[in-house]
């Protein structure tokens, strides 16, 4: 049995790490804000501690109350702030950067046995043209001026320049789908998608995979992942038309056909932006638009190969977070 120090752990990914952890019979300790909607971690058996990642007390004093009398503790970062509005940039920067920075003094200071930092695909690179990358690639992603983006991406390279003094593995997710709450992004897309909302799509694809093949690729990054090294986490690469299909077909409602030409994307991009200087937009940010039209696909061997990480099919994941969605 291991103790471990969860946080983000109300968030999507982060409720089923924690069951995951819960599951191995882990102790889990978790962070968590005082505005917490703690409903999703009702019934299992966490400790809490109470601190915001942006400041700089109150985590390492956490990690060093859930240290006590622990024969070691490890640490999983899955707290994040995800967000593609103009205005969230600066807290972006605070929450992701800064927050990563603070997760990693509280390890210095606690003598945390190993980190395991959730970061994204999205700090790994993209394409225009669908190129499947690798955990080696060059990172592009700071010319899609995106704060979650380069502020997950100076998260994540803190961390890895942090493994020099501390046990370090990263994890970068595709996209997550699964049964979630109304209020996560992913949940809200796939509800569009499943309702037939989704008519006309841009080019750009992205690498997905199911909420509990991530968290179980945090548990075997914790487990078996090398010291300093990233691992992509993905089941499968589709293009947004296919996503859209796949998701219609099995929800049974009729699915999108148009794929919008990149210059119209764009122009619609420019418009976007211009209503979003006037009058804040919420989802469909101009960041939020230049994301959908950008490929992120990812070649997952590494954790395969190396973590036994063995992803379900991901037709399956979109089936039961579809019956989930109908069951509301
Ligand atoms: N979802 C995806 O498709 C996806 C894809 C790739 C990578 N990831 C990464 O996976 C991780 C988890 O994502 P998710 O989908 O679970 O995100 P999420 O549902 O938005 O949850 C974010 C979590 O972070 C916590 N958090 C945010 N700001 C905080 C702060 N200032 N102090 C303390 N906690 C704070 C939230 O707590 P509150 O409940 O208090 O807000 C929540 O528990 C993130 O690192 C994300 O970048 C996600």
């Amino acid at each position: 049995m291991k103790r471990v120090f969860l946080t983000g752990a109300s968030g999507f990914v982060g409720v089923y790490i924690a069951r995951a952890l819960r599951a191995r019979g882990h102790e889990v300790h978790v962070l968590v804000r005082p505005t917490t909607d703690r409903t999703r971690l009702e019934g299992l058996e966490v400790t809490w501690h109470e601190g915001d990642l942006a400041s700089p007390e109150d985590v390492p004093r956490a990690v060093g109350v859930a240290a006590q009398g622990a024969e070691s503790l490890d640490v999983i970062h899955s707290g994040a702030l995800i967000s593609y509005r103009t205005r969230d940039a600066e807290r972006a920067r605070r929450v992701n950067v800064e927050g990563t920075r603070h997760v990693l003094d509280a390890c210095r200071r606690h003598e945390v046995r190993r980190l395991v930092h959730v970061s994204s695909m999205v700090t790994v690179g993209h394409s225009s043209s669908g190129r499947v990358l690798d955990e080696e690639a060059a990172f592009n992603g700071a010319e899609l001026g995106v704060h979650y983006v380069t502020t997950k991406r100076a998260a994540e390279e803190l961390a890895l320049a942090a493994a020099d003094e501390l046990d370090v593995v990263v994890v970068n997710p595709g996209a997550v789908f699964g049964p979630a709450p109304e209020s996560s992004n992913s949940a809200w897309f796939l509800q569009q998608m499943a309702r037939g909302r989704v008519r006309v799509v841009p080019h750009g694809g992205v690498a997905v995979v199911g909420v509990e093949d991530v968290a179980e690729g945090c548990l075997l990054a914790l487990e078996r992942g090398e010291r300093g090294r990233r691992y992509l986490l993905c089941e499968s690469n589709l293009d947004t038309l296919s996503l859209v299909r796949c998701v219609a077909g099995i929800a049974g409602v009729r699915p999108a056909r148009v794929r919008v030409p990149r210059p119209l994307w764009s122009a619609l991009r420019r418009i976007v932006a211009l209503v979003d200087r006037i009058h804040p937009l919420e989802r469909a940010t101009p960041q939020a638009i230049r994301m959908a039209a950008t490929c992120f696909y990812s070649d997952a061997s590494r954790a395969r190969e190396e973590l036994g990480w063995t992803p379900g099919p991901f037709e399956d994941v979109v089936r039961e977070a579809v019956e989930e969605l109908d069951g509301c």
